[in-house]
């Protein structure tokens, strides 16, 4: 999809077909391979035991030959069992690890000496200037929107795109979240985007189902905009409102971390599907453009 001259900085830093990372949404590696083998870089969820992690990561490599990352969410488990599992991930030689929820110090340097390429979820301007002075390689940033770990902040990603582009421009950014379709795609672009990370999209997709409990998918197609909300832990993540999963799985129903985008998913689709909206043919984001400018035209004309 790319043109000759134009090279995208997340395809080039990853070495994958198109710009999507696989949020860590999950830590069983067959819906990640399923994205790495669609030419996306497909995500295993660092949250296991350090043995379950390391059969994970070698089954990951048993369904996919392109390269994957691992996240460590830093705020979960004791900082021992963080680093048992990166001491795993670095065993292993995952081609690419992604940090979140805690101090882009802590494991940068390390995982360079070894070779590994490191993204690290930022959710301000402030956090995204300490993650290139740890020397990342790529930002993740994570808006108010997303189904994301965000911390106190509460920043829309119509502003922390174009503010973290500004402030740190020579590094990749993928922008987290709000994105399951084409426009979505093509604004978080025009925003100053090098590509998208996909949680809640993901989550709902056919070759995921198993991945989840069963409520999940159910909770995604019955949102509306109004129901999800940053729950009230020190990480913050975006979860799903008590009366929507009252109204939809019962007073025993599990709430669930999802984004606000969960308000434009009512299907169900294969990954491949996914892939094809956002990417389909450079015609059809030409066409998503051009329409865009001939809006903004005929309303310039009117003023005229
Ligand atoms: C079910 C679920 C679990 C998630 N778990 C993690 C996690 O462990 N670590 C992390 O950095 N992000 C996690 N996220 C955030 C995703 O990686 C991603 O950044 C976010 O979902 C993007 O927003 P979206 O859901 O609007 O697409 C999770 C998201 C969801 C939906």
């Amino acid at each position: 999809m790319s043109q000759p001259g134009v090279e995208n900085r997340i395809c080039a830093l990853y070495g994958v077909e198109y710009p999507l990372l696989m949020g860590a949404i999950t830590p069983k590696p067959e819906l990640g391979a399923i994205v790495s083998n669609a030419g996306g870089l497909g995500c295993i969820e660092g949250i296991s035991t350090p043995e379950t992690l390391r059969r994970q990561i070698r089954r990951m490599r048993e369904l996919t030959d392109r390269p994957f990352s691992v996240n460590f969410p830093l705020a979960f488990g004791k900082p021992e069992l963080v680093q048992a599992r990166v001491a795993v991930a670095i065993e292993e030689r995952v081609p690419a690890v992604i940090t979140s929820a805690g101090s882009p110090k802590l494991l940068t340097g390390m995982l360079h000496d070894h070779g590994i390429t490191v993204a690290h979820v930022v959710a301000s301007v402030a956090h995204a200037r300490k993650a290139a002075d740890a020397g990342v390689d790529a930002l993740i940033a994570e808006p108010t929107e997303s189904g994301g770990y965000r911390g106190a902040n509460e920043i829309s990603m119509m502003v922390l795109i174009p503010a973290i582009h500004r402030a740190v421009p020579d590094l990749p950014l993928a922008a987290a979240g709000s994105v399951a379709d084409r426009a979505g795609m093509v604004a978080v672009m025009a925003l100053g985007a090098d590509g998208v990370q996909l949680g809640t999209r993901l989550v709902a997709t056919r070759e995921a189902r198993d991945a989840f409990p069963e409520g999940a998918q159910k909770l995604i197609l019955a949102a509306d905009d109004t129901s999800t909300m940053s729950a009230d832990t020190p990480t913050r993540p975006r979860v799903s409102r008590p009366e929507l999963v009252e109204a939809v799985l019962g007073p025993r129903g599990k709430p669930m971390q999802m984004g606000q985008v969960a308000a434009l998913i009512d299907d169900i689709p294969d990954v491949a599907a996914v892939f094809e909206e956002l990417f389909g043919g450079g015609q059809a984001h030409a066409r998503a453009l051009a329409d865009v400018f001939a809006r903004l035209a005929a309303g310039s004309r009117t003023r005229a």
